[in-house]
């Protein structure tokens, strides 16, 4: 039924995902690789962001699912659809936290879709699935509840996206949706400076929503808003803190050697790699001023 869908992706979202933009090898230095692929959520805030330098990367991510898997209130006999599932963690922390429920994880790049099955293979009620979250192949209703845990950012149409989320949920179901967005209209206007381009090539995306683009295209695909959560504080200003330290030790030899001592797989970052990066640091702060890390809990009428 499912055949890749890769090529009918309008961006390049592979290229975020396969080390070749610093960003992504440095996230792999720390622990992406066969795992979670998101942020984290971070327990440092204001101004002690700096201080999530110290937090196991692997451990915040988790913790991520866990505030959204909260949100989105599994029970036991549901279908869940884990859209955008990545390399498949976050379907099998459903499945682990749910016994009885039958978890779905789909993914438009068939090469995360095949470290899914490797990893978390033979587990009855948990599968995996290449394909288009945005052009779903399930009949309508098919699905009590829905994550889809930043990757919306990817998609070329998010209003169509939620249109299709609404039709494959059952009346009474629930997505939970978190993204960045634009604080406000107003914001957009960044979209084309330099540092957000650079930003939208490593991470491939052509525009976000804004927060009320998000609320509107919710309420006109017929959802009922439970929620919004603005989780800025706790996602993306400490990850930012963190590679904004992790770049300031990188430019110089001392805190080069420091990092080489806490993690020896720094050797691999190159002083390309280094300069690269505070580029890319810098291009990212800008981007983060103008956008809020948000989570939209929408329901399906009865
Ligand atoms: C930042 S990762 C998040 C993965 C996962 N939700 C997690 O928390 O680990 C974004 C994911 O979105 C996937 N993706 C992007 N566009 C997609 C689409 N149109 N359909 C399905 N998956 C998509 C990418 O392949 C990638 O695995």
């Amino acid at each position: 039924m499912f055949t890749s869908h890769e090529p009918a992706a309008s961006v390049a979202v592979h290229t975020s995902y396969d080390g070749s933009n610093v960003v992504y090898r440095m996230l792999r230095l720390e622990t992406w690789g066969p795992a979670l692929m998101n942020l984290g959520y971070y327990p440092f805030r204001g101004p002690f962001a700096t201080l999530n330098v110290v937090v196991n990367l692997e451990l915040a991510q988790r913790q991520l699912v866990m505030k959204s898997l909260k949100l989105l209130g599994v029970k036991p006999e549901h279908h869940v659809l884990d859209l955008a599932c990545g390399r498949g963690k976050s379907s099998f922390i459903i499945h682990c936290l749910h016994p009885g429920t039958t978890v779905v994880g789909m993914d438009l790049l068939d090469r995360n879709i095949a470290v899914a099955n490797a990893l978390f293979d033979h587990l009855p009620g948990l599968s995996y699935v290449n394909g288009d979250v945005t052009n779903l192949q399930f009949a309508d209703g098919s699905f009590d509840r829905m994550l889809c845990l930043e990757a919306a950012f990817h998609f070329p149409n998010r209003a169509k996206f939620l249109q299709e989320a609404y039709r494959v949920l059952r009346p009474g179901g629930r997505i939970v949706v978190v993204d960045f967005a634009w604080k406000t209209e107003a914001h957009r206007e960044s979209l084309d400076d330099p540092e957000t381009r650079l930003v939208r090539e490593i991470w491939q995306w052509d525009d976000f929503f804004s927060i009320a683009d998000y609320e509107h295209a919710a309420v006109e695909a017929g959802f009922k808003i439970k929620s919004t959560h603005d989780w800025t504080s706790r996602v993306s200003t400490p990850i930012q803190a963190v590679f904004r330290c992790l770049s300031n030790l990188g430019n110089h030899s001392w805190g080069r050697r420091f990092l080489e001592w806490r993690n020896p797989l720094y050797r691999s970052i190159s002083p390309a790699d280094w300069k690269a990066l505070d580029e890319a640091v810098h291009a990212h702060q800008h981007v983060r001023n103008n956008s809020n890390y948000m989570v939209f809990v929408l329901e399906k009428p009865q």
